[in-house]
């Protein structure tokens, strides 16, 4: 018995209804699923976008009750951005589904995440390059954010969730922030689930601070972690996937792509979740607080290995000595020690853009200049010569060819001429010389046996007589 399958359509608060849009998979998140929609009709209310324009519908993962509350603050924050006419740091907000609680919000549709583009990108020639560039341009929006976050409500503000399914290009190429509101991280209590129920899926990209619920000091500190983990998430990706691994079903959310200092952090966690509750990181509880593990170091030699074309391991040096400043700076412990600006991050990945351009640019300058390509009538001659080099090659083929059809035929006629004479015969095989002498004994026995029958046949008839 088939089950008949609900036509999938929401209705927003618009008033408005909105239905799946050009097929594809929805995106499964930690705490939501986003589906591409679109609205029935025209424009109503805030659902100013006209029908058959797609959509992006985020529906709450029902019986999430934390997924809920988040959906919540994000629908509040988002309201809060949208009704703003400057460009947004995030996707616009369209509509509401669900009273009294939000269950799902309808916003701009962003074709890709960080991490979507990346997987597109990573095999490019060029690829670290624009890597270096996109997190720049990506570091100016979580400022960006910051400043507005400032303006708004006189409070510095962290994202809190930044990661790499968190930043989404746009339609037109600008990249926004999505799933703003309060961090995803349950409060540590002293009951033993605690530090099992850190946050699943963003342990790779979470701030210590914001996993010890501890003082933030420095609010940006939270989000420049959260980029600079996720950049170290990519570039071990890219590495992955040019050595043929396979890539885990979740991606970058995969404990494979977490940095060792993280590890580092968790260990902490696991040891005493409230250790630090509402009070400042105590550093020595962390292993070298400052410096970046040794295990780390060596992924990020690692993932810079192939950025230049071969033969180029002094540029390779010279930018990983670079990255591993910016990581060093970004993944200490201490938030005042890290970079307390999204700005001055973004300055840090623009540096390396530059150096990278550099010395791309320095080895093509290098590298001996390719020959002057020649003008069209050179061309034309050269495909003449070309024509007659051939012509005379096969010419003189077709001489060969006639020589010797010609030494073949000349064969021939003397063949005919002079029958030749007929072969000696082969002589005979050591067989037939054996069966020759057989066949000469066997007659030679005969001949005795007939010469002494017949001596004998007249000696009788004699003596009869
Ligand atoms: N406005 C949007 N347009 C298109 N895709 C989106 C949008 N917002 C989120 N997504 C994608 O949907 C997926 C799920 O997002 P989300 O529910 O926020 O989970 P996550 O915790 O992975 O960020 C992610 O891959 C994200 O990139
Ligand atoms: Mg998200």
């Amino acid at each position: 018995m088939t089950t008949a399958t609900l036509p999938l359509v929401w209705r927003g608060r618009s008033g408005r209804t909105y239905m799946p849009f050009g097929g594809g998979r929805p995106r499964y998140g930690v705490a939501s699923v986003v589906r591409r929609v679109t609205g029935e009709a025209g424009a109503v209310g805030t659902s100013t976008v006209e029908g058959g324009v797609p959509l992006a519908l985020k529906l709450w993962n029902e019986g999430d009750e934390h997924a809920l509350d988040q959906l919540q603050e994000q629908a509040r924050v988002l309201v809060e951005l949208s009704s703003s006419e400057e460009e947004l740091p995030c996707p616009r907000l369209y509509d509401l589904v669900g009273t009294p609680l939000v269950t799902g919000l309808v916003m701009e549709w962003c074709p890709v995440d960080l991490e979507l583009w990346w997987r597109e990108k990573l095999g490019e020639p060029d690829a670290f390059g624009r890597l270096m560039a996109t997190m720049a341009e990506v570091c100016r929006r979580v400022s960006d954010y910051h400043v507005f976050h400032a303006k708004r409500s006189g409070l510095e503000a962290g994202h809190g969730g930044l990661k790499p399914s968190n930043i989404l290009m746009a339609d037109d190429g600008r990249w926004l922030l999505s799933d703003f509101g309060r961090p995803q991280v349950a409060a540590p209590d002293d009951s033993p689930w605690a530090s099992s129920r850190i946050i699943v899926g963003s342990e790779n990209f979470v701030a210590p601070e914001l996993l010890f619920h501890a003082d933030q000091p420095y609010p940006a500190a939270l989000d420049t972690w959260s980029l600079v983990a996720s950049c170290f998430a990519l570039l071990q990706l890219r590495r992955l996937i040019l050595d043929d691994g396979v890539v885990p079903r979740n991606g970058t959310r995969s404990p494979r792509f977490r940095m060792h200092r993280i590890h580092q952090v968790v260990e902490v966690y696991s040891a005493d979740p409230t250790r630090f509750r509402g009070q400042p990181l105590d550093l020595e509880a962390f292993p070298d607080p400052l410096e970046l593990p040794e295990q780390d170091r060596k992924a990020i030699r690692d993932a810079v290995r192939g950025i230049f074309p071969t033969g180029q391991e002094k540029s390779e040096e010279a930018i990983y000595e670079q990255l591993l400043q910016l990581f060093d700076h970004g993944m200490s412990i201490d938030p005042a020690h890290r970079f307390t600006s999204a700005r001055d991050l973004a300055a840090a990945f623009e540096g390396l853009t530059r150096r990278y351009l550099e010395l791309t640019t320095l080895q093509d300058h290098k590298r001996p200049a390719a020959p002057k390509q020649p003008g069209p009538e050179v061309h034309e001659i050269q495909r003449l010569q070309r024509l007659a080099a051939s012509a005379t090659a096969k010419s003189e083929s077709l001489e060969r060819e006639l020589a010797d059809t010609r030494a073949e035929l000349q064969a021939l006629r003397a063949a005919i001429a002079t029958p030749a004479a007929p072969p000696p015969p082969p002589p005979p095989s050591t067989f037939n010389r054996l069966l020759q002498a057989a066949v000469v004994s066997v007659l030679l026995v005969n001949l005795l046996l007939l010469g002494v029958g017949t001596a004998g046949a007249v000696f009788f008839f004699a003596s009869q007589q």
